[in-house]
């Protein structure tokens, strides 16, 4: 039986626990407005959540709670869930902060997404410390799984069941499991927690996966594998810690790649930290990085959520951990909304329209037209996002524009790059042609498909078709040739 089943039981009120916020039910009751908070835009958009990492000493701060409870429809346990809280001495377990979490997302409408079961990080003393034979530690991590997983069998949607388990380069983290176990450590996991609970969408989550890169490779030929094997995995997470400016032009095309395995891809940890101090032109790139951030997960069908990892900036983990960066939330330490939330309501579909008329998000201001995204204000049009100030039209189809570079030679070989953008249009297809030298021929591609000799055309994969407008996607190729090179008639059609 569920902790939560187990509780009505016994007659225990769940609103005991939470003294002075249990008024939570009632505030969102109160007349909304559809698509005027995050949660409800998001679930306008597919049924998705858009949830928060929760700090559990901030949970009974009442405006903390509140706007929690107002804005998100999911909450992540920030710390309470891992293993050095929840089992700090062996076989002893502290179920207060789960079990608070729990009962508030019950009280206010909101999925638990459970964080998390096998990690480096946050072990307990015993469990670092400890001289166990792989035998033993499988048994260990069964047991943590099971009572885990178990007490909140029902009440957790979603686990990330193994945390952060690559290296940079994709190969696999030299963890305690991994040099205990060995490889089979991760398969073991997900079994111990669908026999838990067979309802529970289980995940593996990492950071820097959020491009296509070789880290992300490496938890996509992990995945595969352990579909293969008929392991119980559904889902990858990408933590989505990222850096001003830097949102990963290949993040659509990477959460597709995931989702094209049949996987629910989540945005679990979403932050976007600058240098500090802030100020308006840093904040307005912001809202852009996290408006593009939201409009990827938005274009695959199967990114079925999205988390904000904390509430405030103040409540960051970032200052501590990368001197001199921070603000990389959507809302300030008073609670105020800052334009990275606008651009995310508005991505979702959400926000305000004053005359005119709003299609899939944005802002209209005194008439005009906006569709996909984007703001305009005084009349005009804009298409696919940017903005529109005193009249005028941004948009149309401007296809796409390609470069193809050559990135690296060697004796006997050559590697080149394919760089597509998209015009002020998204684009659901690409090819590139192009011409090498007399004799320099294709050996290998990735993330495209190329075919002919002579010219020789580059076509988009199944994952990296749709770019949005002003987007790039990158694919590959390798030829027979080094030393010089040309690349000669470049184009580009969508
Ligand atoms: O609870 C103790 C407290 O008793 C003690 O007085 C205090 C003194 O340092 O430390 C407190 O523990 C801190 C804990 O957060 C709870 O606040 C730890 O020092 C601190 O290291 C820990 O940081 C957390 C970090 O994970 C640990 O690796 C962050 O809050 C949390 O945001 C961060 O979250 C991780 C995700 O789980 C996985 N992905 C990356 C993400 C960011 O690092």
């Amino acid at each position: 039986m569920s902790f939560l089943r187990r509780r009505a039981a016994v007659g225990v009120a769940a609103g005991a626990l939470l003294a002075g916020v249990a008024v939570f039910g009632s505030t969102l009751t109160t007349a909304q407005a559809a698509g005027s908070t995050l949660r409800e835009a998001a679930a306008d958009e597919g049924g998705r959540f858009y949830g928060v990492a929760v700090n559990d000493s901030m949970l009974s701060n009442s405006q903390y709670a509140n706007l929690v409870a107002q804005e998100f429809s999911s909450v992540t346990a920030e710390n309470v869930m891992k293993w050095e809280t929840i089992q700090p001495s062996q076989g002893q377990f502290n179920w207060s902060g789960g079990d608070r979490l729990v009962n508030f997302a019950q009280q206010n409408n909101q999925k638990v997404y459970g964080h998390t079961l096998v990690w480096h990080s946050q072990m307990p003393g015993w469990l670092e410390n400890g001289n166990f034979s792989a035998a033993q530690l499988r048994q260990i991590t069964n047991n943590h799984i099971s009572q885990v997983v178990g007490r909140y069998a029902g009440d957790i949607e979603r686990w990330d069941v193994v945390n952060e388990a690559f290296n940079e380069d994709g190969t696999r983290r030299q963890n305690k499991w991994q040099q205990t176990i060995g490889d089979g450590y991760i398969a073991e996991a997900f079994r111990a927690a669908n026999a838990a609970d067979p309802s529970a969408k289980l995940f593996i989550n990492d950071y820097n996966v959020e491009g296509i890169n070789s880290k992300s490779t490496g938890m996509y030929n992990l995945v595969r594998s352990l579909l293969d094997q008929g392991v119980p995995i559904h889902g990858v997470g990408l933590q989505t810690h990222l850096i001003l400016g830097q949102v990963p032009s290949s993040l659509q095309q990477n959460i597709q790649r995931f989702a094209d395995l049949g996987l629910e891809v989540v945005l679990t940890e979403i932050d976007i930290r600058m240098q500090m101090p802030s100020d308006s032109s840093k904040l307005q790139q912001q809202a852009n990085d996290f408006r593009a951030v939201t409009q990827a997960c938005l274009a695959v069908s199967r990114c079925t959520g999205m988390t904000v990892w904390g509430l405030r900036d103040g409540d960051s983990w970032v200052p501590d951990v990368f001197q001199g960066y921070g603000a990389p939330l959507l809302f300030t330490d008073s609670y105020q909304k800052k334009p990275a939330y606008d651009a995310v309501l508005s991505a979702l579909g959400g926000g305000a329209t004053t005359g005119g008329t709003t299609t899939n998000g944005g802002t209209t201001t005194n008439g005009g037209t906006t569709t996909n995204g984007g703001t305009t204000t005084n009349g005009g049009t804009t298409t696919n996002g940017g903005t529109t100030t005193n009249g005028g039209t941004t948009g149309g189809n401007q296809g796409c524009t390609a470069t193809v570079s050559q990135v690296n030679q060697w004796p006997g070989g050559a590697q080149y790059e394919i760089r597509v953008t998209a015009g002020s249009s998204s684009i659901s297809g690409w090819s590139v042609s192009f011409q090498l030298r007399s004799g320099e021929t294709v050996t290998q591609s990735w993330n495209a498909q190329l075919s002919g000799s002579g010219t020789i055309t580059a076509t988009n994969v199944s994952y990296n078709g749709n770019v949005g407008a002003g987007q790039t996607t990158t694919a590959g190729f390798l030829t027979n040739q080094g030393g010089s090179h040309s690349v000669s008639g470049v184009s580009c059609s969508a």
